[in-house]
Parts: structure tokens; C-alpha cells; sequence
């Protein structure tokens, strides 16, 4: 018997004793949403039961919550045949369905045959820009089955500062940005910046905005804001890897971006 915190959601405690629960929407950094549906769970009062959000649930003090019932195996992979209909080369997606016994999806996204990038709309981005960092460059536009994930008018914003925290925190890869010839170049976002070189090495590794953002936030000197990763001393390398806000990106330490996202998690705040 596992017992919540006051306020405490279902997914926050399941966390906490190592229970797991897919949820492809969530991250600790930033407010729940509720919205890819992954995280249902079965909440119980006697015989009577329903489905229920977790990363948005607080129980109940006489709630039951089962985590993997055949109840809520069956929901997840119906959520899981709508995802991968919508996002059919999601690695992380194809895995989840596989695991829930989902190979094929019976249903076909409009989207996909229309061949609209392959974000299911989880808000991520959205919420890491305008929460961490701070900017809100991007948002949702259009209704319906167009609704997608833009900047205003689907132009480079004034507020993008080029940070990529929005591409690192994407759970479907929908999001890219590459630094070619100088230039910070987020595609699906219309954006593209110029690099700025580091103070000590000269390579080009971030953008104007950003480094002054970082600079802002962290109360760094404008020399060290200007020094790459790799030129930075090493206790201030330590911390800068520490906690990487992305699955997968351990090995990149090249964004400032990412520097500004690690170190104003609520966790970093306490
Ligand atoms: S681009 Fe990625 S993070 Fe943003 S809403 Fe789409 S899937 Fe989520
Ligand atoms: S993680 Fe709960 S709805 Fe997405």
C-alpha cells in the first residue's frame, strides 16, 4: 500500500516507488497537461471504478489506483494505435506499442497521409519554452486535425533566442535544429540564427540571444557566458552535464539551451 502526499498526483507517487507508467506528455520541469492520455490509470471506490489521468489525478484518501489492470492495458493500447497512426517512425512510440502488443495501427492519420511532421501535439515544447526558459516563441495554430505546433504566423519570432530546449524535449523527434555554415537552423520552426564563436577557442556555438539569456538567468560574467563547453573549466563542464534535460542527449553538451533548462528545474529551485 502506497499512500499520496496532499495534492500529490497519481504519476508523481508511482515515480516515487518506482512504479512504472507511461507517460509520454509529462516532464518534471514543466506543468502537467494531460494530454497524450498514456498515463491512464484505473482509480477504485469499492466495486465501482474509472479511468483517470495520472499525471493530472490526485486521489482521493479512500481511492484504490491500479496501474496496470486489464482495463487500462486495453485503454493504453488504444492510445497508443491512435499515437502510432499519427506518428508511425516515432522510435520511442513503436517501442511503447510493441510492448501493449500494437505492431500495425487499425486506424490511418489524415495528417500522415498528408505527410504533416509527426507531432502528436503533446505540448512539450510549448510548455519548456514559456515555463523554463521563459520566451514563449511557439504555440498551437489551426484547429482540428491541422493543429499544429508554430511560431506566430508561422515566421521566425522575435522571441526565439535559438536555445533548442523545445528540440530536446520532444518525446517524437518532431522538432530538429542544425548549425550549418554558421547558422542556427530550426526548420520546422522557420527560424535561423547566426552563431556566435567562443571567447577562448573561436567555435561557433551559440546564438546571440541565448547566450545572453543564459547570462541573465545565471548571473554568469559575460566572459564565461561566452565560453563554449568545452573551453569552460572543469568543475563548471560537472555541472553543466549534470542533468541534461532530454533522454538522449547525454552526450551533448555543445547547448547553452540546455544549460538554461537543467538549472531552472523545479528540482535546482528547492
Ligand atoms: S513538437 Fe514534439 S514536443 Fe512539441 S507538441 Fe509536438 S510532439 Fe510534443
Ligand atoms: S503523461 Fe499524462 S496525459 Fe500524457
Amino acid at each position: 500500500m502506497r499512500s499520496a502526499g496532499k495534492g500529490e498526483t497519481v504519476l508523481s507517487v508511482a515515480k516515487r516507488h518506482g512504479i512504472d507508467i507511461p507517460a509520454l506528455c509529462h516532464h518534471e520541469s514543466v506543468q502537467p497537461y494531460g494530454a497524450c492520455r498514456l498515463c491512464l490509470v484505473e482509480a477504485f471506490w469499492g466495486k465501482r471504478s474509472k479511468l483517470v489521468t495520472s499525471c493530472i489525478y490526485t486521489p482521493w484518501a479512500d481511492e484504490r489506483i491500479e496501474t496496470n489492470s486489464d482495463r487500462v492495458r486495453r485503454a493504453r493500447r488504444i492510445v497508443l494505435e491512435l499515437l502510432l497512426a499519427r506518428s508511425p517512425d516515432a522510435e520511442g512510440i513503436r517501442d511503447l506499442a510493441r510492448e501493449y502488443g500494437v505492431i500495425e495501427p487499425r486506424f490511418r492519420s489524415r495528417r500522415v497521409e498528408a505527410n504533416i511532421e509527426r507531432c502528436i501535439l503533446c505540448g512539450l515544447c510549448v510548455r519548456v519554452c514559456a515555463e523554463v526558459v521563459g520566451q514563449h516563441a511557439i504555440g498551437y495554430a489551426s484547429r482540428g486535425p491541422d493543429r499544429v505546433i508554430s511560431t506566430p504566423f508561422g515566421a521566425q519570432a522575435d522571441e526565439c533566442i535559438g536555445c533548442g530546449a523545445c528540440v530536446f524535449v520532444c518525446p517524437v523527434d518532431a522538432l530538429h535544429y542544425q548549425d550549418i555554415d554558421g547558422q542556427r537552423i530550426m526548420t520546422e520552426l522557420n527560424t535561423r540564427m547566426p552563431l556566435v564563436g567562443c571567447h577562448v577557442c573561436g567555435r561557433l556555438f551559440a546564438t546571440e540571444k541565448q547566450i545572453a539569456k543564459v547570462r541573465e538567468r545565471l548571473n554568469l560574467t559575460d566572459e564565461l557566458a561566452r565560453t563554449c563547453p568545452r573551453c569552460r573549466g572543469s568543475e563548471f563542464r560537472g555541472t553543466l552535464e549534470r542533468c541534461l534535460i532530454s533522454k538522449n542527449v547525454s552526450s551533448n553538451t555543445e547547448g547553452v539551451g540546455q544549460l538554461l533548462v537543467q538549472r531552472t528545474t523545479p528540482h535546482d529551485k528547492e
